[in-house]
């Protein structure tokens, strides 16, 4: 059976863009093998240092991904610090990793190019990311396309230490997800929170309405014809409503006569209700948090004993045990 694994940081309330580029594939995913998913908590401490906000978003991450439909009978699932032994095997990867290829890592650059403080956390992020992934022995990573150079970083140090040591560790393949369009923000860039133009996946009525209709346009007048091709309206549209409801809307486009404020209460309403049976078990959750330690809990077990046996593994390989 594939062992599927991933992980998503726990760096803010999750949003439309995470939907539909994580949570969902890793929710269809765990009907087709083994899976193994994560709260990268962390990697959180490399860029929060808010104790309050990283267990409120550890919360949030969990919440947020049982509300969405990852069923913890299928997927092991689990907080990444309750498997502390993830750091013993980043060290040993550590000696094994070349520093030009932690040198070359685009993320880290761009990360300090936005003013995230460069630590030696920071820097090291890659080989705890790897250690995520040998520590499992995941055969397939299910990422977005921002992931990808710390995958091929993974597969390098796993390769590396197989070359000093003895093969022991599984090589894994990514599994990018290219055809998971990058879904618009509210400015028409990528959404991401890095941006501060996000709509969250959960957020209260108000707030997620105030975002909708604060969505950027051109100044193309209310009787004109309007542009399909560049209107995030349209391109968040597209994402949630009916084939029907989507033509309707780009004729209303070709045709003018109708402003920009008309189409984003439309666009409200699908988001809207598009999440709403997940937001009805997500308030159920909330209501029995006793039930989600437990899940997390019982997924760090599993995680355990899977752990437990690479280490194992790597100690004797290395002349530690
Ligand atoms: P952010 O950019 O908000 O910081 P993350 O990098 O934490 O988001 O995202 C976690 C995962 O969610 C990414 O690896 C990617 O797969 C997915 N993702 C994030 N933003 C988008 C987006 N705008 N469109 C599609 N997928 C996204
Ligand atoms: N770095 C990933 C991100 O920011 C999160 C992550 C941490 C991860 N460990 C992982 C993803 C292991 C896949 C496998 O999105």
């Amino acid at each position: 059976m594939v062992r599927y694994l991933t992980g998503i940081q726990p760096s803010g309330a999750l949003h439309i863009g995470n939907y539909f580029g994580a949570l969902k594939p890793a929710v269809e995913l765990q009907n087709k093998g083994e899976a193994f998913y994560f709260i990268a908590d962390y990697h959180a401490l490399t860029s929060l240092q808010d104790p309050p906000a990283l267990r409120e978003y550890v919360r949030g991450v969990a919440l947020d991904f049982l509300a969405c439909g990852l069923d913890p009978d299928r997927a092991c699932f689990f907080r990444q610090s309750d498997v502390p032994l993830v750091t013993e095997l980043t060290w040993i990867l550590s000696t094994v990793t070349p520093m030009s290829l932690l040198e070359r890592s685009h993320s880290y650059k761009d990360k300090t190019a936005r003013g995230i403080p460069s630590s030696h956390g920071l820097f090291a992020y890659p080989v705890l990311m790897a250690a995520d992934i040998l520590l499992y022995s995941a055969d397939v990573v299910p990422v977005g396309k921002d992931q990808k150079q710390h995958l091929e970083i993974t597969r390098d140090i796993a390769i590396k230490f197989n070359e000093a040591y003895g093969s022991t560790l599984k090589v894994p393949e990514p599994l990018i997800r290219e055809e998971v369009a990058t879904v618009v923000g509210l400015d028409g860039q990528k959404m991401s929170k890095s941006y501060d133009n996000t709509i969250e996946i959960f957020g209260p009525e108000k707030l997620i309405r105030k975002k909708v209709m604060s969505i950027v346009t051109d100044s193309t007048p209310v009787e004109a014809p309007k542009d399909l091709t560049n209107s995030t309206i349209l391109q968040l549209y597209r994402l949630f409503a009916a084939p029907e409801q989507i033509a309707s809307m780009e004729d209303a486009f070709r045709a003018g006569g109708i402003g920009y404020g008309e189409f984003k209460k439309q666009l409200f309403e699908v988001i809207w209700n598009a999440f709403a049976p997940m937001r009805a078990r997500r308030a159920e959750l909330e209501a029995d948090l006793n039930y989600v330690d437990e899940v997390l809990r019982a997924g760090a077990l599993r995680a355990t004993d899977v752990a437990k046996k690479t280490l194992e593994k790597v100690r004797t390989a290395v002349g530690l045990a």
